[in-house]
């Protein structure tokens, strides 16, 4: 029986407060993480299948034009070797996992540089492997393909916000800021590779895959390959991080999907750590003019933000990077503006918390600058500037911590308020210095759907495609069907990453936790009901804790030998509609910085959350903890490198490419701010996968000025940007 419940009012009763099992919240370890620590949770190249023919994809050494032959045959002669597959279907790329769009490439048109083109498949990989290497493919090349994006024409993006005269207001204020930051792309970076093993049983297809969003991607593959969808089944049970990468499908799915087919046995496809690089999706480098309009007090009256992207042509993703500006501070006088560059590099796409994560760091650089100019504390120029509702929608806002977490913040990290100078402390050859922002990430709530069965043995089962990519998943949906029935998390067995379970909301945006453990709260809620009846109490009144009714009565008698089963099917209704709501928090951040070199070292960092109610003490601080490190990230290391003759990426191995390593990191402190968030989901949650790296990295950039008197405008902040921009 499905339970459907639309959520068009924020829910203010509280009913996870008044359970009293008193599991939700607590920092439970991962319930299957022993599993995962002693390497026996299966990740998708893992699954045994008996019979499995190895495919190794063949990418593209040109960045515009089309294939016009492939020696097959030479391979084909090579030892071991099966398949070779160039079928026009290899190149489908729905976008972003949003939609189930037609494919994007036309047959064998080549878009970028390092775009897969073909399949050889063989007994073994190192076969198949050396045998990609071999084909020789021809190209008709067409000559010329933009790659920089500061060389070619921008399209305006829909959305653009002009609000009162922002010239007028900058002409006119006591203090102006009139800045340009610039970030570089981004990648994923996830730990396990991109990797498929697809079998066909007669029409019927099993593919075990590495991906974050199975509601859409199980249509997705459909569409690529023209099956129905009912024929096919995706599992990703275990997913070694997604950070974006894995929202969509991408071709070593497709291509295994279709060499099984055509060879009648099973094929994996795990793509090379270069080809996840090269091939998967990069978060768009970022060009960002900041203006800012403030009075004599540092009250804002103007916000402007203008923001150029790229992207490939015909695609429909564009950085969100305006996202949080469009509400974080007041300001009358606005102005927001999104344009894309269209240039032949790889697909750019959702890469960890698309949009905040460089559109804050931007703007939170720029607040700085303004802090200064007008002479007061950093924290207080963010207090002065908090508006009552959404400044451009003039909706309220569901819950906003943001205040809250900078007075925390500020005490718990030891903040030294007051107006700030630079170069105030030395340490040998280091200048030290502290530096804070603002954190905010929009909050994403979808559709989900779960089944909740309270078995007769006392224990319970909860089933939904939802993904476990690294965050909790399991975890926080056994705490609330705990919470609900009464159980200990170790008696509800969380089953995920099947598609024959219902849709889940799909892990991507933060708003997996709220979506999908919302559909969990909604089953649990029937199941409730139909044992208030039984006991003859409303459902309201039924306390369940260790398997017991609060007279003593066990659920096992309750059920008399039989299950009860529900699927919720949760609906975000006008909450979505008549709120803003967004995860708010802060940054403080004590850096050092060489005086000789230009070496940036992070001594410690706090970040303080307010994103609803807390599910799990344990995983939501992990998350905030990676969330931090990314943004290290993003102020010191990462940074993509094209080569401007062909647009390819260079740095394409996590040996090139920098993202933060143990001995980048230090310390790291949070606090989250507890909340109920009752126009956020039924389970007054929001996410917290993203929050934590939005805007850290400026908290690490304003440190570096404050340290050395280094004031730079280009992320991230590498030793040769640091010297250039010290003063002497
Ligand atoms: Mo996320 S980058 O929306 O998986």
């Amino acid at each position: 029986m499905t339970v459907h419940f639309k959520q068009d009012k924020p829910e203010q009763s509280n009913r996870l407060d008044g359970m009293k099992q008193g599991v939700l919240g607590k920092g439970v370890s991962r319930l299957e993480g022993l599993a995962k620590v002693t390497g026996t949770a299966p990740y998708a190249a893992e699954y045994p299948v008996e019979g499995c023919a190895e495919g190794v994809l063949v990418t593209s050494t040109i960045t515009r034009g089309e294939v016009v032959g492939l020696d097959k045959d030479a391979v084909l002669a090579m030892p071991g070797v099966l398949a070779v597959i160039d079928d026009s279907r290899l190149t489908t790329r729905p976008a972003q996992g949003t939609a189930n769009e037609a494919p994007k490439q036309g047959p064998k048109t080549i878009s970028y540089w390092g775009q897969p083109i073909a399949l050889v498949v063989a007994e073994t990989f190192e076969q198949a492997r050396d045998a990609a290497k071999h084909l020789t493919v021809k190209y008709r090349e067409e000559e010329g393909a933009p790659v920089d994006p500061q060389a070619v024409e921008t399209e305006e993006k829909d959305g653009t916000v002009r609000q009162g005269d922002l010239a007028h207001a900058m002409a006119e204020a006591a203090h102006s800021v009139d800045v340009t930051f610039t970030t570089r792309g981004h990648a994923s970076a996830a730990m396990e590779p991109h990797a498929a093993i697809a079998e066909w049983d007669g029409d019927k297809l099993t593919v075990h895959a590495s991906l974050q969003m199975l509601n859409y991607n199980i249509s997705e593959l459909a569409d690529a390959l023209g099956v129905e969808e009912d024929d096919v089944r995706l599992i990703s049970r275990f997913v070694g991080g997604g950070f974006g990468s894995k929202l969509g499908i991408s071709e070593e799915v497709v291509a295994a999907a279709i060499a099984a087919k055509d060879l009648a046995r099973p094929v994996r496809v795990v793509m090379s750590r270069q080809q996840v690089f090269q091939c998967i999706m990069r978060r768009s480098e970022t060009t960002q003019r900041l203006r800012l309009a403030a009075d004599e007090d540092g009250k804002l009256t103007g916000f402007g933000h203008h923001a150029v992207v790229s992207n490939l042509p015909g695609e429909v993703f564009a950085e969100p990077v305006l996202q949080s500006s469009h509400f974080l501070y007041s300001g009358e006088n606005r102005e927001l503006m999104l344009e894309v560059a269209r240039i032949h590099r790889m697909t750019a796409g959702s890469v960890r918390a698309p949009g905040e994560a460089v559109g804050m760091p931007a703007l939170e650089g720029a607040m700085d600058v303004l802090a200064e100019k007008v002479g007061i504390d950093p924290v207080e120029l963010r207090l002065k500037n908090i508006p009552e509702q959404d400044p451009e929608e003039g909706l309220p806002f569901s819950s906003n911590k943001l205040a809250e977490c900078l007075k925390q913040g500020a005490e718990a990290f030891g903040w030294d308020s007051g107006p700030r100078k630079p170069r105030q402390h030395q340490d040998g050859e280091w200048w030290v210095g502290t530096g804070m922002a603002s954190a905010a990430r929009a909050h994403s709530i979808s559709e989900a759907r779960a089944k909740v069965t309270l078995k007769s043995d006392g224990t319970a089962l909860v089933e939904t495609d939802m993904t476990d990519i690294g965050t909790g998943t399991y975890t926080i949906l056994a705490q609330i069907a705990g919470e609900m029935l009464g159980l200990e998390p170790n008696k509800v067995l969380v089953e995920l990453g099947d598609t024959r379970h219902p849709r889940g909301s799909g892990s991507g945006g933060s708003w997996g936790a709220a979506s999908t453990g919302s559909a969990v709260y909604v089953a649990c809620k029937a199941i409730r009901e139909d044992l208030a009846a039984r006991v003859g109490v409303e459902e309201t009144a039924l306390e369940l804790s260790q398997g017991k009714t609060s007279a003593g009565k066990s659920l096992i008698d309750l059920l008399g030998g039989e299950d009860i089963a529900r699927e919720g099917h949760y609906e975000p209704g006008d909450i979505k509609d008549d709120y803003t709501a967004a995860g708010f928090g802060a940054f403080f951040a004590q850096v050092r910085v060489n005086r000789y070199t230009g070496e940036t070292r992070v001594d410690r960092m706090l970040g303080a959350f307010g994103f609803g109610r807390v599910l799990n003490h344990k995983t939501a601080r992990s998350q905030c903890l990676g969330g931090i490190t990314w943004s290290i990230g993003v102020a010191l290391t990462e940074a993509l490198e094209f080569d401007p003759r062909d647009g390819h990426l260079v740095n394409c191995d996590l040996a090139e490419y920098h993202v933060p390593v143990n001995r980048d990191v230090p310390e790291l402190d949070v606090l989250m701010v507890e909340e109920r968030d009752a126009a956020a989901s039924p389970i007054q949650a929001k996410g917290i996968g993203e929050l934590g790296m939005c805007g850290g990295a400026a908290a690490i950039a304003n440190a570096i000025y404050n340290a050395s008197g280094a004031r730079i405008f280009d992320y991230p902040m590498t030793p040769d940007h640091v010297l250039k921009a010290m003063p002497d």
